[in-house]
């Protein structure tokens, strides 16, 4: 086993100070080609779970492991029915038709949507997502026997965040206390740059790997207030618009984070030469090094003005574009 090899199997979760930085394709190779040996190694003959929401992490940890154990490996999709629009279709088409992965694909949008029905508290929207996602998760879990592994999408930053209190640990997802499961990590030791060049090189799409961070609620904190279908609609069509024109203009790869919100708020306007009364979209495009601050994208007007134009003029029930000039603090990025 080389000394690479025994960082990312260690169970220490420290990283030492002299492991070489993954930035070069060949060295994703090299990792991937242990981790294999690792996983192959761990797992055996075994059956593995994973909550494969499409995000990042989770993604490169099912590339990983289809490439280390294939069938033995169930994803399991659960649409809150508060994902981007075209996210879930991206999850099936990539893992399903393109890797071949036993993927197990839940539509849940209901349970979620009627549990969060008149729910306005952001905090209580949180605690509703993030609990219907275990039980639906543990649901589909315990349909598939024998499993002994639990996959997760944890990274280096999440043990360090840990380890400070900082936060919970996000990643750790939720089976019955009496299902012992034994959790398989590859990505641990791994910073957030070095987990993108892990999943190019295994050749996941640019549009997976690269992606903005997108919250594990959802468009669920950016629908503020009580979530409706409707408005909910709004949101998932205007930030679709946002996507396709920052996309075009060659700023999904400058901005860090950029997404709409619709929140619970109406205003007068004219449409077809009628009054209108709709709701009010905002843009909202920053930049920043780790969250813990942020400054806004100065977005050019003309591109602002067109980006506005088309979600007053394409999606129902919106009839007024803002942009949200506010930094880090004192806004936090997301509204909720
Ligand atoms: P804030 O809004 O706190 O966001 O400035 C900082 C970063 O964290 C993301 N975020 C979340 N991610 N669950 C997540 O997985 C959450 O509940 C959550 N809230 C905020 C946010 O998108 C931004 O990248």
């Amino acid at each position: 086993m080389s000394e690479r090899s025994e960082y990312y199997s260690n169970s220490e979760n420290i990283r030492p100070e002299s492991m070489e930085r993954i930035a070069t394709r060949e060295q994703a190779d090299r990792f991937i080609d242990e981790q294999v040996k690792n996983l192959q190694k761990q797992i055996g003959n075994g059956k593995v779970l994973l909550a494969l929401s499409g995000g990042v992490d989770s993604s490169v940890v099912a590339a990983l492991l289809i490439k280390a154990v294939g069938k033995q490996l169930t994803c399991i999709h659960v649409n809150h029915g508060l994902m981007r629009k075209g996210e879930s279709q991206m999850v099936i088409d990539v893992f399903s038709k393109q890797l071949g992965a036993n993927l197990v694909y839940v539509d849940a949008t209901d349970r979620f949507l009627n549990l969060l029905a008149g729910v306005s508290d952001p905090e209580q929207k949180r605690k509703i997502i993030g609990g219907e996602f275990i039980k639906v998760f543990d649901e589909e879990a315990a349909k598939i026997e024998g499993v002994g592994f639990l996959g997760q999408g944890t990274i280096y930053p999440d043990i360090l965040e840990s380890k400070d209190g900082i936060k919970a640990h996000h990643n750790v997802g939720g089976l019955p206390e009496e299902v012992k499961l034994e959790l398989v990590e590859p990505l641990k030791l791994l910073f957030k740059d070095e987990v993108r060049v892990v999943g190019s090189a295994l050749g996941l799409p640019d549009e997976m790997v690269n992606r903005q961070p997108f919250p594990g609620p959802g468009l669920g904190v950016r629908c503020t207030g009580a979530i409706t279908r409707d408005r909910l609609e709004a949101l998932r069509e205007s930030d679709a618009i946002l996507r396709e024109e920052f996309k075009n203009a060659g700023l999904d790869k400058k901005v860090w984070q950029y997404f709409t919100v619709v929140p619970d708020l109406k205003a007068t306007g004219v449409k077809d030469g009628k009054r209108a009364f709709e709701w009010v979209c905002i843009i909202r495009a920053v930049n920043t090094k780790d969250a813990m601050s942020a400054t806004i994208e100065r977005v050019d007007w003309e591109l602002l003005e067109k980006i506005s134009y088309r979600i007053t003029h394409e999606v129902k029930g919106i009839n007024r574009c803002l942009y949200d000039i506010t930094a880090k603090p004192t806004g936090t990025i997301e509204f909720e």
